[in-house]
């Protein structure tokens, strides 16, 4: 039985994520989801940083800082948070505040292939060239780089037994095949979990694959959020043939060690096309090559609520996804969410995006027959 600690988190202790911010500063937080501050890269030093140092203290104090506002709204779903994950990868017997760094979470790159619905400037350059963001609108968001800094140069890796890349679409970087190779030349990568957030969209090198296969073990999860049209919709401008390739030639000719995931995000959008989602992993991608379970989370889209949708919608979700046992979260997040009034707020950024692009959320998402 998995055991919650009251609010401790061994990510406040022993983790960070760490993202470019414009040419001289990282965002730095203890995971991607807690709420970040923005740091100079020079001189961020993971033991000392105040605003870590701040967290860390209002833990022990046995406060639930606002900061990890995700985990306790998932906590408080029935369904396993980030932080419970982290007890268990952790394999932690007892709270143990000591501050040492066992895991990074990095934004490899900020350059995307894709522009999905959900996502934004920040995290895929695609979305600030549709948008046509000058330079100063990019320095505001912090993508603005004129030289590059390489936040790793001080890092001391000697305890680190986990790192995640994410993005940005981190298959498109040389950054972090440079900081594998670095590894491995010190004989560290052989210690080291390490895995990806991926569209899924991009074949990765055999460079690539050769170091993940030197890793103590690697994971892939795959940000699949729709099949067939609906996944072109929403992962604007993929193709889903050729995704489903790719999935299927990796499970087929990646090393032993590799490992899957599905990374789901749910709003009101893609909420109908979840149990859809759901057969295809299982039918596809329920384990590795060597029948090694893969991992199916999922998570919410903010900006997208469901609790936006209407009650018959509503309804209609609650009656496909009831015996889902991974969406039993999802859910009580519904059966909770049933009486909010109706907000199409997310309804106009779909228009928005479809006079941009030409594209039809109402004909290529199954929620559309109930706007
Ligand atoms: C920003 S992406 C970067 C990695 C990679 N490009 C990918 O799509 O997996 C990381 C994850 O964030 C999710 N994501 C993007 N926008 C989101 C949002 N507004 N709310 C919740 N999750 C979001 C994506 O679906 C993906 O699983
Ligand atoms: S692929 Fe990932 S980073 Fe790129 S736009 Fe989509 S969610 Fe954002």
């Amino acid at each position: 039985m998995l055991k919650s600690y009251n609010n401790w988190c061994p990510e406040i202790y022993r983790s960070v994520f760490i993202d470019r911010h414009n040419s001289d500063q990282v965002k730095i937080a203890p995971c991607c989801q807690a709420s970040y501050s923005i740091e100079p890269a020079e001189t961020f030093d993971f033991a000392t940083n105040d605003y870590l140092q701040g967290l860390r203290k209002k833990i022990a104090q046995g406060e639930k800082p606002k900061e990890c506002n995700l985990c306790w709204k998932m906590e408080e779903l029935g369904h396993k948070s980030r932080r419970k994950s982290a007890i268990e990868f952790f394999n932690t017997t007892e709270p143990d505040y000591e501050v040492k760094l066992e895991s990074i979470d990095n934004s490899a790159t900020w350059a995307c292939n894709l522009s999905c619905v959900i996502c934004s400037p920040v995290n895929s350059s695609t979305w600030a060239t549709e948008l046509k963001l000058d330079k100063q609108q990019l320095k505001n968001i912090g993508r603005r780089f004129q030289k590059d800094n390489n936040i790793f140069e001080n890092f001391d890796f000697t305890s680190v037994k986990k790192i995640h890349f994410n993005g940005g679409e981190p298959l498109l970087n040389d950054h972090q095949v440079e900081l594998l190779h670095r590894l491995d030349e010190q004989d560290l990568l052989k210690n080291i979990f390490i895995s990806y957030n991926t569209n899924g969209t991009i074949y990765p090198s055999d460079k690539i694959i050769d170091l993940w296969r030197r890793s103590k073990l690697f994971k892939l999860y795959f940000s699949i959020e729709a099949v067939g049209s609906a996944f072109e919709y929403i992962r604007y401008p993929g193709n889903w043939a050729q995704t489903v390739d790719n999935l299927l030639t990796l499970k087929q000719k990646l090393p032993s060690n590799i490992m899957f995931g599905f990374n789901v995000a749910v709003g009101a959008h893609n909420l109908l096309e979840m149990d859809d989602v759901w057969n295809w992993f299982n039918d596809n991608l329920k384990t590795n090559r060597e029948g090694d379970a893969s991992d199916f989370c999922w998570q919410f889209v903010d900006n997208f609520d469901i609790k936006h949708l209407s009650r018959e919608a509503k309804y209609f979700a609650i009656d496909c996804l009831n015996s889902i046992e991974p969406f039993r979260g999802l859910v009580k997040y519904i059966q909770s969410a049933l009486d909010d009034t109706k907000n199409d707020k997310w309804v106009k950024d779909l228009n928005l995006i479809d006079r941009r692009r030409g594209t039809s959320w109402r004909t290529s998402l199954k929620i559309g027959k109930y706007y």
